[in-house]
């Protein structure tokens, strides 16, 4: 006779995610390694008995944040006390990595604190803090957790959609000295080949059509396969798109000194692989590169553009600059300006400098004055949402392949994306939906592109998923 294990109790889930789609990622594994321990999703806070602040620790506003956040979780869990009820109160992330014990002696109603190295020991952190013990687990387990975290469920994967994030390398090795990651992430490393398969694929019987491989360095993934082989992105790209149903690939982010000359060959030969590349310079200066330690110049940063163009004319790129890295002169920012009209970026995400503690750069003299923070970043702001303005005006007239992702906003209408990331809405009907067509653009809108969809054509690459798969993805 088989014992049958009582069903655990039903409780609520909040997870609220800040920063990176790593971040994004790490949360879907939480709560898939909750559900099994009877954790459905809360739609709000107020809803929940576990609430998790997924944290990011990359500038000094979002690590801010959390602490604001956390002080309304406590007005929150003193309310359902009051109630004879109550609220746990979870920090993960990187500022939970960072900080250590440093929040629960900020923020006393925290019950655990745990690191991205963590978290497929969730459901026993959550046990020993059930028992009254404030949890703090920063340290970097020897195993491999990826290994420990569960699927997510079948309808789970459904109910996200039909583009999926999958991380197959974490943390970096190459220390830029503005930058938190090597700290809060760790060293680099790659999750094995067959393991990144067997999660593809599981998306892929899903409905998903689309991966984004995350990775805080993806472009140095070096996964072993099943003989022992080191493998890199490229060849994973080429592993990844013979799965049934995925029909695109993407990967973010990148450092240009990892773009081989087997991963430029793979945006040449494979289709699959989009035309959207996001690899960030951060200055264009010389000098402030040396001194941000990225290894690079402007001259070799620009060779590589140019040899990922050759191999790929039609590729869009995206990048990411800091303005006001100390010692910055005016001639330096100058440069950041000429490295990207020469790049000819179709969108790039702009910061101010922001001195992270524990980093060299905290350290450097000649930090720069908030006011000019503030002014070189209007002036870099204003030029690169011009040039995403020249790129998205660029489209209009060209049929691009549009994967068709959810209902309009407006009824009649479907939504998607083109292969250079930017949103497409068309009047459509809501069957196409995991289909690829053919798309006409006929206007830029604020945010997205308008479209018209080819009439009489063909869909590119059908959809692979079952009605009730795109049912669930319409409701
Ligand atoms: N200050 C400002 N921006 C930063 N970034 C990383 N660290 C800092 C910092 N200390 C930016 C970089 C990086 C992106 C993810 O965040 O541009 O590529
Ligand atoms: Fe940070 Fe990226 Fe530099 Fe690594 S390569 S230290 S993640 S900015």
């Amino acid at each position: 006779m088989t014992e049958t294990l009582p069903e655990p109790t039903p409780k609520k889930l909040f997870i609220k995610t800040y920063g990176c789609q790593m971040n994004v990622y790490d949360s879907d594994r939480m709560a898939d390694a909750l559900a099994p321990h009877g954790y459905q999703p809360a739609a709000s806070m107020e809803e929940a008995d576990l609430v998790v602040l997924n944290t990011c620790h990359i500038r000094e506003k979002a690590s801010e944040k959390v602490f604001s956040e956390l002080g309304r979780l406590r007005e929150l869990r003193d309310e359902r006390r009051a109630g004879g009820q109550d609220l746990m109160i979870g920090v993960a992330g990187c500022v939970a990595q960072a900080e250590g014990d440093e929040i629960v002696r900020r923020a006393p109603a925290v019950d655990l604190v745990f690191g991205p190295q963590s978290y497929h020991r969730l459901p026993e952190l959550i046990a020993r803090a059930h028992n009254g013990a404030k949890v703090v687990e920063t340290e970097f387990p020897p195993e491999d957790k990826f290994a420990h975290l569960p699927p997510a469920k079948r309808e789970v994967t459904v109910k996200r959609g039909l583009t999926a994030f999958l991380t197959v390398q974490e943390g970096c090795d190459k220390f830029c000295s503005f930058c938190v990651v090597p700290y809060t992430r760790g060293a680099e490393t790659s999750r094995p080949v067959e393991q990144v398969l067997a999660e593809a694929r599981n998306l892929a019987e899903a409905g998903v059509r689309e991966l984004t491989l995350l990775g805080q360095n993806v472009n140095a993934y070096h996964g072993l396969d099943a003989r022992g082989r080191s493998v890199g992105l490229g060849e994973l790209c080429f592993r990844l798109a013979e799965i049934e149903g995925i029909a695109r690939i993407r990967y973010t982010t990148s450092h240009p000194l990892d773009m081989t000359d087997e991963l430029i060959a793979a945006h040449r030969e494979l289709d699959a692989l989009m035309p959207y590349l996001h690899l960030p310079v951060q200055s264009g200066s010389d000098r402030i590169l040396k001194a941000m330690n990225r290894r690079h110049t402007a001259e070799q940063y620009l060779d590589v553009i140019a040899r990922i163009r050759a191999a790929r004319p039609d590729m869009a790129l995206s990048g990411d600059f800091i303005v006001g890295f100390p010692g910055e002169t005016e001639a330096d920012f100058a440069a950041t300006l000429e490295i990207a009209r020469l790049t000819g970026y179709a969108s790039a995400f702009t910061f101010k400098y922001s001195i992270r503690p524990g980093t060299p750069g905290a350290e450097l003299p000649d930090q720069i004055e908030e006011a000019v923070k503030i002014e070189r970043l209007a002036r870099l702001n204003a030029q690169i949402a011009q040039q995403t303005r020249d790129f998205a005006q660029s489209c209009v007239g060209r049929v691009l392949p549009v994967l068709i992702e959810k209902p309009g906003r407006n009824p009649g209408q479907v939504g998607g994306r083109s292969p250079y990331l930017q949103a497409v809405h068309m009047p459509g009907p809501e069957r196409l939906i995991g289909t690829i067509m053919p798309v006409e653009i006929v206007a830029v809108g604020n945010n997205s592109l308008s479209g018209k969809i080819v009439t009489d054509a063909e869909p590119i690459s059908a959809s692979v998923i079952e009605s009730s798969a795109v049912a669930a993805h319409i409701a």
